[in-house]
């Protein structure tokens, strides 16, 4: 049995000022662990003033600065620290770096760079890949149809073409797939030295830390903002993976620490990490039933089926992983995000389930 003292173990976070990265570097600082902590850029007042505003963040946090179209840079970080979550990923492409011809090239080069780091400190034990349900689509290799349901052994087939996809997602979609191949590859690397799990996280909704509505959760309340470009990425996904894996950004963050502190001997390979995996149709049913003076996304719109492919979370849960969030606490917690942040404008909550227009 491996124990963990969390004041005495190490752990690295890339990417700590994003939405899941904040929420992850918030809660391991809660348990007593030391956390070094990745940014692009420690000139952002905003994203540092947040990871230093964080309680216990004076004594047991460090921050790096580390960009992944410069992956040796995350060297320093790394050394010395007993668990490595890599959450960091390139959204857009830098076109300024001559390195990379894309998010894809960049993402799978981040990806080695940082196994490699790894297995060089000789003190990291395992790195916790953060992986999206993107890489893991049900479709049969002809797209004609989905697998009986959505688990571990699927993995989405690059060649196809999606209605409701656009540059964005498909590249996002390709560099998720393929960055998550390279990771769990090193698994076969040096005898296994290094261990990896990957965790194919759903669509996280629920609140934030940051100062704006995370793109994730736009998309979850998309139905409610009519914000049509959010509400074709909620399209995609469920035409990609036959429904919406939802999540709770605390369960997938208790996830990546579940994965670290878990009591045995030697953890590795890809886990689904989602609660629940309703289709835009049971979210537009519940937004009606909760919250009717909000929807904005007409009848017609809100296409698809009544219930979709299933999305098979059982092997994280045999692990002994239990999910806290259920559909309801996840909308209600992203619509009281929206709402708090001004994405939802002329509405506030004074209920879990009534809202009183303010103003317009
Ligand atoms: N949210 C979801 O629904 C969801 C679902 C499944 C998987 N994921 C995965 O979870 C991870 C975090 O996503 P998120 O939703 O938290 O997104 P986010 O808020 O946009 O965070 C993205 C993070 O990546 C960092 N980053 C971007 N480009 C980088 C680069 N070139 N070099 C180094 N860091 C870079 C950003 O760092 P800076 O702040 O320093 O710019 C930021 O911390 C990603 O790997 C994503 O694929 C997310």
């Amino acid at each position: 049995m491996e124990e963990i003292s969390n004041c005495s173990t190490k752990v690295c976070v890339t990417g700590g000022s994003g939405y899941i990265g904040s929420w992850l570097v918030k809660k391991l600082l809660e348990k007593g662990y030391v956390v070094h902590s990745t940014l692009r850029n420690l000139d952002e007042k905003l994203k540092v003033g947040l990871l230093k505003s964080l309680p216990n963040a004076e004594t047991r946090l460090v921050l790096f600065q580390a960009d992944i179209y410069n992956p040796t840079e995350f060297e320093a970080a790394i050394e010395g620290c007993h668990y490595v979550f890599h959450v960091a990923t390139p959204m857009q492409h830098n076109t300024q770096s001559s390195k990379y011809k894309d998010t894809c090239e960049a993402a799978i080069a981040g990806v080695k760079s940082i196994a490699d780091c790894c297995i060089r400190s000789e003190t990291v034990k395992r790195l916790i890949y953060t992986a999206s349900v993107v890489s893991a689509s049900p479709l049969k290799e002809d797209g004609v149809g989905y697998k009986s349901a959505m688990d571990e052994s699927c993995w989405t087939p690059l060649n196809l073409s999606y209605t409701f996809s656009n540059e964005f997602t498909m590249a996002y979609t390709i560099s998720k797939t393929l960055a998550e191949q390279e990771a769990l590859s090193y698994n076969e690397i040096e005898n296994g030295k290094l261990e990896v799990v990957s965790l194919a996280c759903g669509q996280v909704g629920g609140d934030t830390l940051l100062s704006y509505v995370p793109s994730s959760v736009a998309v979850v309340i998309s139905l409610l903002t009519g914000n049509l470009s959010c509400y074709n990425g909620l399209r995609f996904l469920q035409e990609l993976l036959g429904s919406i894996p939802l999540v709770h950004i605390d369960d997938v963050c208790e996830a990546h620490i579940f994965c670290m502190e878990i009591k045995q001997q030697s953890l590795r390979g890809r886990f689904l990490c989602a609660a629940v995996d309703p289709t835009i149709q049971e979210m537009a049913k519940y937004y009606q039933q909760n919250y009717p003076q909000l929807l904005k996304i007409s009848e017609e719109l809100v296409g698809g089926p009544d219930r979709g492919c299933n999305c098979d979370n059982g092997k994280l849960r045999e692990m002994g992983f239990e999910y806290k969030y259920d559909m309801k606490k996840i909308l209600n917690d992203s619509v009281d995000s929206g709402n708090r942040l001004e994405a939802l404008g002329t509405y506030f909550t004074v209920g879990p389930c009534s809202f009183e227009k303010v103003s317009y």
